[in-house]
């Protein structure tokens, strides 16, 4: 039998973390496979994508900008994947792809487990309206939090994402200019594309409390403006993408594999090589 191939596709792609996370991943459960890192941005998602089927591909990790696609392709998805309308991963199964997404449970899992949050009864700001806050909306609600106000540069998509949770009584959208009038926040988390460009967010009326919990959902260089930002303030707690990245991973691997990998052997090694 021939070793399965997986991939994750996006753009950019080379600087992907998701071929190191799962190479570990399978070498721990003695499981042989191939991980690529296919870029998408000469022949696109949708023929990449099919070109690596017909290559043999069974798997694929989606990221940035191909998210909203990858659910578009799904010929099935996950309710949590529907949800969110974004899906992060792709499972070939009897030659039709199946969409589900894991950013939103990698996250809950990251803020429960690794850094040991209670995440009931939280005021959450979620800064973005984009992939990456669709992904992570809808498990932060089942995860038990209070409210959660969706704060968007552009406002129809703060409301649009709203909408799509479709649970009134425990969410808001607002743009980045109307954060001050809403009070404190228990967790803020920093959606946006902003760090790529090496920005921030524009928030200058946002003040977080010593005791806010900050993360970001990007890491490495992306991150570093959110992260400064959180500690001028003097926020305890502040943390990057990384722990969600090898979580999101790990639930990847046990769509595709039926084994749940460690982590925190994995996520060490990354924070070691790659830096706070
Ligand atoms: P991703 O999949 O990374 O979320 P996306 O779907 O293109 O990418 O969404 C990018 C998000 O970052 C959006 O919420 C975008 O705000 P707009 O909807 O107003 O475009 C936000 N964003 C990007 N650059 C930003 C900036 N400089 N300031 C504030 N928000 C920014």
């Amino acid at each position: 039998m021939s070793i399965p191939h997986y991939a994750v596709f996006g753009h950019p792609v080379a600087q992907s973390l998701s071929p190191r996370i799962h190479a570990a991943f399978a070498q721990q459960a003695g499981i042989a496979l191939t991980y690529l890192a296919l870029d998408t941005e000469e022949h696109g998602f949708p023929v990449t994508l099919a070109r690596f089927a017909a290559a043999g591909g069974v798997g694929a990790n989606v990221t940035v900008p191909n998210k909203p696609e990858a659910a578009g392709i799904a010929h099935v998805l996950s309710p949590r994947a529907r949800r969110a309308g974004v899906a992060n991963t792709l499972t070939l199964r009897d030659g039709a792809w199946h969409g589900d997404n894991t950013d939103g449970s990698g996250l809950v899992r990251d803020l429960r487990e690794r850094r040991g949050l209670d995440l009931h009864g939280m005021r959450v700001l979620i800064l973005g309206a984009g992939g990456a806050a669709q992904g992570v909306a809808p498990a932060l609600l089942e995860a038990g939090i209070d409210q959660l106000i969706v704060a968007n540069r552009t406002r129809s998509r703060a409301y649009d994402l709203i909408d799509r949770l479709n649970d009134p009584a425990r969410t808001r959208a607002c743009t980045l200019r109307e954060i001050a009038s809403l009070g404190d926040f228990d967790l803020i988390v920093q959606a946006t594309s902003a760090g790529h460009e090496g920005a921030l967010p524009a928030v200058p009326d946002l003040v977080p409390s010593a005791e806010t919990v900050c993360i970001d959902l990007n890491y490495g260089r992306a991150a570093i403006g959110f992260m400064a930002w959180a500690h001028q303030h003097g926020v305890q707690q502040a943390f990057d993408g990384m722990g969600m990245l090898v979580e999101q991973a790990a639930d990847a691997f046990e769509i595709w594999h039926g084994e749940r990998p460690y982590t925190e052997p994995v996520y060490a090694q990354l924070r070691m090589s790659i830096g706070a």
